[in-house]
């Protein structure tokens, strides 16, 4: 079993490193056979870093967020050989250089980043880029891939190595998966891009390793025990020998001429290639200089992407649709003669607005010029229009195309120094809500979508039945529907009908966070949905919540925490959650975020008032009161006493003077108190966790690094925690460490706040 391993990396080595094979593709093969059997025969012999890992395993049931060693950055573009003479500009008084300066030439493949961990020479990790901070664990989707070295070629690795690069499906790739979707029936990739992207979000990885993804390495990240070369193009070299796939295509350039150059040959072959590149990467070869360079904020000054020009074809309008959205906004659609632009075929075009339609003066039947720019959908640039008669201009319609009621212009609200205004937006919208049956059907479709409800077997195909013969006219509804109803549509027998009301029954237990992601009301996606559970715990109180205590929350500003209380204030809102919750059997923590308390402080409610003269300093003066109520005694008596200048002191008790103002304050306050979170004066005080973490629950799951269980467990025990063993609704904080079992996916579930060990280091730190 041995002998046969090291024969098929070996193999793999040649294929894809020096892409230079000994073997046929059906000899490699039987070798994989081969293996494959006496692994069969004997499981406990398989090796750690056995080729057959290729094949996948069974599936996931979510994948698990790992934090990278070092940060996995952008890159600031550049669209013209200006912009790259001002790049150089930049380096060299920087580093006040004159002499050569050697810049890698890289294509910039169009696929998708990943962060591959080596320990001891061996595969251990496959990460996603995700935030750059936090990715996903996809090891076991990472390991089907061939390209991908399950060890590296050498009998001295270093004892820690992270290679970065993109997986991609190549163009031939594309096609061939595409005939196999087709030839099924199934729904079409719309891009290389996309397919490698999906592919490797597969839970299940046999479905990863039927997709042919390749890879090409550009770079080391994190890496112990390693003395790593002078320059870029050495690391690249080194990875080439370890058995990376590198581009063949990398070059060294000693001058921006021959940059230029570079970007022009590459120009001229990227039709030619088998693979989607969107541009070129220029680095700086030597790492002294790149060291010296540093960063600016996600991206290096080092290195820069060149992008080519967005592709442009001509084609033919053949209609325009106006498509009716789940809030109701009217979308124009353009229909297209189909066209190959980029690498798709696009038969479609959005219009964005009502103006646009007017800015290009589109008549049905124009020939029109169409650009595609990456992963952007396509769009209409300009019209060419044809001597002829020219077909019926486009009119935006001034009703609703499905359910007929007034099409309007979309207020939006905007932040213009720091005040709330609304203004009127391009986009216009039905004013039907779920009287219009397109907003119903999007609606519901997105209550009983995956990351909402998870109602399986309830697509958008089934809702449009559903809505079309009055079986369902809201959310609530679905909950009512039986048996019978189901058996009345098409594609539903006697089992389908019963198991599609048992994945309803069984779609009623919900945790806070899709519950209100259910919902769909404006703005408030899964990642504030989460911030909304996570902080406030219970429905009851984000329900009434003021706007002013919603924005205490992580990532909730002025215009969405409107939203939020705009659609709870909303009589039919409010009447369909109130039925919604008789449903239901939601499932909250019930708890507050800690963290909150400590958030909420008077100075930064001051601020976030924008009282003219009120800046932050001024503001921390003020919060010296303790609370609002404490400040409106004796008319602002307090005010007296701080010596602020008389001007401001002036603007302070004008605004609170507005009855407005002072009831909101007076029950913001209130509201804080009644949430159990009071002011407090100051900024969270991170260094001092034991007041933060006292009376809380907390269980540790997985391996630590840094500590020991027991050194953890006695440490937070001093600081007034309870640990347990399981994780409840009563669990404040689950700790995870390395491969961490059931117990997250139920903190996850539950909702509760997950910290990493490294965060908890972070917390501890004085
Ligand atoms: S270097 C600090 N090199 O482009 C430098 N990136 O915005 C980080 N990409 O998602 C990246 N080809 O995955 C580098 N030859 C190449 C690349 C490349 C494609 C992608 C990369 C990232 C994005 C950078």
């Amino acid at each position: 079993m041995e002998r046969l391993a090291r024969e098929l990396h070996h193999h793999n080595y040649r294929y894809y490193a020096l892409d230079d094979p000994e073997i046929t593709d059906q000899e490699y093969d039987r070798l994989l056979r081969d293996l494959q059997d006496l692994e069969d025969r004997y499981p406990h012999l398989q090796l750690a870093d056995s080729p057959t890992q290729r094949i996948g395993v069974a599936p996931l049931s979510a994948f698990e967020p790992v934090e990278h060693l070092q940060p996995m950055l952008s890159l600031d573009n550049a669209f013209s050989d200006d912009e790259l003479h001002d790049f150089e500009r930049r380096i060299r008084d920087r580093l006040q250089w004159q002499g050569d300066l050697e810049l890698v030439c890289e294509p910039k493949l169009d696929g998708v980043a990943i962060s591959l961990l080596y320990r001891d020479g061996v595969l251990d990790q496959g990460a996603t880029r995700g935030d750059g901070r936090t990715g996903e664990n996809i090891t076991a989707n990472v390991r089907t891939i061939r390209a991908v070295p399950l060890r590296l070629n050498t009998d001295q690795p270093p004892p820690v190595l992270e290679v970065r690069g993109e997986i991609y499906l190549s163009r031939s790739g594309f096609e061939r998966l595409n005939e196999d979707a087709r030839s099924r029936g199934d729904k079409l990739f719309v891009n290389p891009r996309n397919a490698a992207a999906g592919s490797l979000r597969q839970l299940d990885s046999r479905i990863t390793a039927s997709r042919p993804l390749a890879l090409f390495a550009y770079g080391a990240g994190y890496s112990e025990g390693w003395t790593m070369p002078d320059t870029h193009f050495q690391v690249l070299e080194q990875l080439r020998e370890w058995g990376f796939p590198i581009n063949p295509l990398v070059e060294v350039a000693i001058s921006l001429d021959q940059c230029f150059d570079y970007y022009r040959r590459l120009e001229a072959r990227r039709d030619g290639l088998d693979y989607d590149i969107d541009g070129i990467v220029y680095k700086v070869n030597s790492f002294s200089l790149q060291q010296r360079l540093g960063f600016v904020a996600r991206a290096p000054r080092w290195a820069i992407a060149r992008k080519f020009p967005a592709q442009e074809v001509a084609t033919r309008l053949l209609d325009v649709e106006f498509q009716v959205g789940r809030t109701g906004a009217v979308t124009p659609v353009a229909r297209l003669e189909p066209v190959f632009v980029g690498g798709v075929t696009v038969s479609n075009a959005t219009l964005h607005n009502r103006d646009e339609i007017d800015r290009l003066g589109l008549r049905l039947g124009d020939g029109v010029i169409v650009r595609r720019a990456g992963d952007v959908i396509p769009q209409i640039v300009r019209v060419v229009p044809s001597d002829d008669k020219r077909g019926e201009r486009i009119v935006f319609p001034e009703h609703c195309p499905v359910c007929g009621s007034d099409v309007k212009r979309i207020i939006v609200r905007k932040l213009v120094k720091g005040k709330l205004i609304e203004t009127e937006g391009v986009g216009y919208r039905c004013v039907g809500r779920l009287v219009c049956s397109a907003q119903l059907i999007a609606s519901l479709t997105h209550f009983v979508s995956r990351e909402a409800f998870d109602i399986v077997g309830l697509g958008e195909k089934v809702i449009e039945q559903l809505v079309h013969r009055n079986l369902v006219d809201g959310p609530v509804a679905i909950f009512n529907l039986t048996k019978s109803d189901f058996l009345s549509l098409e594609g539903f027998a006697d089992k389908s009908s019963q198991n599609a009301v048992e994945s309803i029954n069984s779609s009623r237990t919900i945790t806070l966070d899709k519950f209100l992601y259910a919902l769909g009301i404006p703005e408030v996606g899964r990642e504030t949905a989460r911030n909304l559970a996570q902080g406030l715990g219970k429905l009851s109180r984000i329900r009434i919540a003021y706007p002013e205590v919603l924005e205490f929350l992580p990532d909730i500003g002025m215009v969405v925490s409107r939203e939020i209380s705009n659609f709870f204030r909303d009589s039919h809102n409010s009447k369909v959650v109130d039925e919604l919750i008789e449903e239901v059997d939601l499932v909250e923590t019930g708890k507050l975020d800690p963290s909150l308390a400590q958030i909420a402080t008077i100075d930064e409610y001051l601020t976030k008032l924008a009282i003219p003269g009120v800046t932050k300093g001024i503001a921390k003066k003020i919060a010296q009161v303790g609370s609002l109520d404490e400040l409106f005694k004796k008319d602002f008596q307090f005010l007296d006493g701080l010596s602020l200048p008389e001007k401001v002191t002036r603007e302070v008790i004008d605004f609170f003077m507005n009855s407005e103002n002072f009831d909101n304050a007076i029950g913001v306050e209130r509201q804080l108190r009644d949430f159990g979170m009071h002011w407090s004066s100051h900024k969270p005080d991170v260094d001092s966790p034991k007041s933060s973490l006292e009376g809380q629950t907390w269980v540790v799951t997985g391996t630590l690094e840094a500590f020991s269980r027991d050194q953890v467990k006695s440490y937070l025990v001093e600081a007034g925690v309870k640990v347990t063993d399981s994780v409840s609704s009563k669990t404040d904080v689950v700790l995870v460490g390395a491969n961490p079992g059931s117990k997250l996916a139920k903190a996850k579930k539950l909702g509760i706040r997950i910290l990493t060990e490294d965060e908890l280091l972070k917390l501890l730190e004085v």
